[in-house]
C-alpha cells in the first residue's frame, strides 16, 4: 500500500522502493496471461449485450432513447474505450523504456518490473488491436477513430517526463477505478467485454504502483524549476486529451446518429453530443483526477500554488462533468 511512500522524496530510501519493485516482478508472473489462451479463447462479442456498463457510459441520461439505441451506444463507448488505451498505451510503453534504461546498471529489480511493465503495454496494444477488428466486423460501416497513437505520442513524449508519469499514473489508477465501480460489478455487460479489461486490470495493479515510484523517484531529481515546468507541462497534456475527446465524441455522435435507426431530432442530437462528450470526460479524465490514490501523490509532490493552477485549469471540464 502506499503508506510506505508518502515521506517526502528526500527521505526515500532504496531498500523500500527495491522491495516494490519486487513485489510487483511477482505479481506480474503469477497473473501473466495470454491473449488468445486466457482473454479471447475462440469467442466473439455478444452484440445483445452491452459494452461500457452505464456508470461509465451514462447513456442513461438519454431518456428518449430506447435500450436497443443505448446498447449500441454503450458499444461504440465501449470501442473507442478500447481504441483510447491502445492509443495511451503506445506512449506509455515508450516512457517507460526510456526511464528503465536509468536503471540499466543500477537496481535490478526496478529494471526488471519496468521491462516487464513495457512488455505488458505492447500486448494490451496487440488486444486493444484485436478487439478493434472484432467490433468493426459485428458493428456497423462508418466508425472512426480519429486520433493517431504515434502522433500524439511523439506530443506527449515531448512534454517532461514529470508531466508523462503524472497522465500515465493518473490513466492507470483509473483504470483500476474503472474496473472495479463498474466494469466487474455491472450486470448485462458482454462476458468477452468484462473479461477484456479483467485480464488488463490484473496487470495495470502493478503499472500503477511503477508509475509512482517511478514519478517520485524523477520528481526527487528536479530542482523548483523543473517541477514547475512540469505542473504546466501536465496541465498543458490534459488540455490535449481533452482535445481528443472533444473529437472524438463529435465522431461517436455522427456515427451513432448515422447508423442508430431512428431520425433524431437537432435538440436530440445535440444531447447525444453533449453527454457523450461529459462521458469521456468522466472515463478519462475526472474519474482519475477524483481517485484518491492520485490525488494523495499529486499533493505530496506539487506546491499548493502548483495545484491551485491545476484546480483552476481543470475547473471547466469539472462543472461540464458535474464533479
Ligand atoms: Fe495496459
Ligand atoms: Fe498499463
Amino acid at each position: 500500500m502506499q503508506e510506505a511512500t508518502l515521506e517526502a522524496p528526500s527521505q526515500i530510501t532504496r531498500p523500500m522502493p527495491t522491495q516494490r519493485y519486487a513485489k510487483c516482478i511477482e505479481a506480474s508472473k503469477r497473473i501473466r496471461w495470454d491473449i488468445d489462451r486466457d482473454v479471447i479463447r475462440g469467442r466473439q462479442f455478444d452484440f445483445d449485450k452491452k459494452f461500457l456498463p452505464d456508470g461509465l457510459s451514462k447513456v442513461n441520461e438519454l431518456s428518449f432513447l430506447r435500450p436497443g439505441e443505448m446498447r449500441f451506444l454503450s458499444q461504440i463507448q465501449g470501442r473507442t474505450y478500447a481504441n483510447i488505451f491502445g492509443l495511451v498505451e503506445r506512449f506509455i510503453a515508450a516512457k517507460v523504456l526510456e526511464v528503465s534504461r536509468d536503471h540499466g546498471l543500477g537496481d535490478q529489480n526496478a529494471l526488471e518490473a519496468l521491462v516487464r511493465f513495457a512488455d505488458e503495454e505492447i500486448k494490451h496494444q496487440e488486444l486493444f488491436r484485436r478487439i478493434e477488428r472484432m467490433c468493426a466486423g459485428g458493428m456497423p460501416e462508418g466508425y472512426t477513430f480519429l486520433p493517431e497513437p504515434n502522433a500524439v505520442a511523439s506530443a506527449v513524449l515531448a512534454k517532461s517526463t514529470w508531466a508523462v508519469l503524472a497522465l500515465t499514473c493518473h490513466i492507470e489508477l483509473f483504470v483500476l477505478a474503472h474496473y472495479r465501480e463498474s466494469i466487474g460489478t455491472e450486470a448485462d455487460v458482454s462476458e468477452l467485454w468484462k473479461d477484456v479489461f479483467l485480464f488488463h486490470w490484473k496487470e495495470e495493479s502493478q503499472h500503477a504502483i511503477l508509475d509512482e515510484l517511478e514519478w517520485r523517484r524523477e520528481h526527487a531529481r528536479l530542482n523548483e524549476g523543473e517541477r514547475d515546468l512540469g505542473v504546466t507541462d501536465l496541465i498543458e497534456l490534459v488540455a490535449a486529451v481533452d482535445g481528443i475527446l472533444q473529437m472524438q465524441a463529435q465522431a461517436d455522435a455522427g456515427y451513432f446518429v448515422l447508423r442508430a435507426g431512428p431520425t433524431y431530432s437537432a435538440s436530440e442530437q445535440t444531447a447525444i453530443h453533449h453527454v457523450l462528450l461529459k462521458a469521456y470526460r468522466w472515463q478519462y479524465i475526472v474519474s482519475g483526477v477524483k481517485e484518491p490514490r492520485f490525488v494523495e501523490v499529486l499533493k505530496a509532490l506539487v506546491t499548493p500554488a502548483q495545484m491551485d493552477r491545476i484546480g483552476k485549469a481543470l475547473s471547466p471540464i469539472l462543472q461540464n462533468v458535474g464533479g
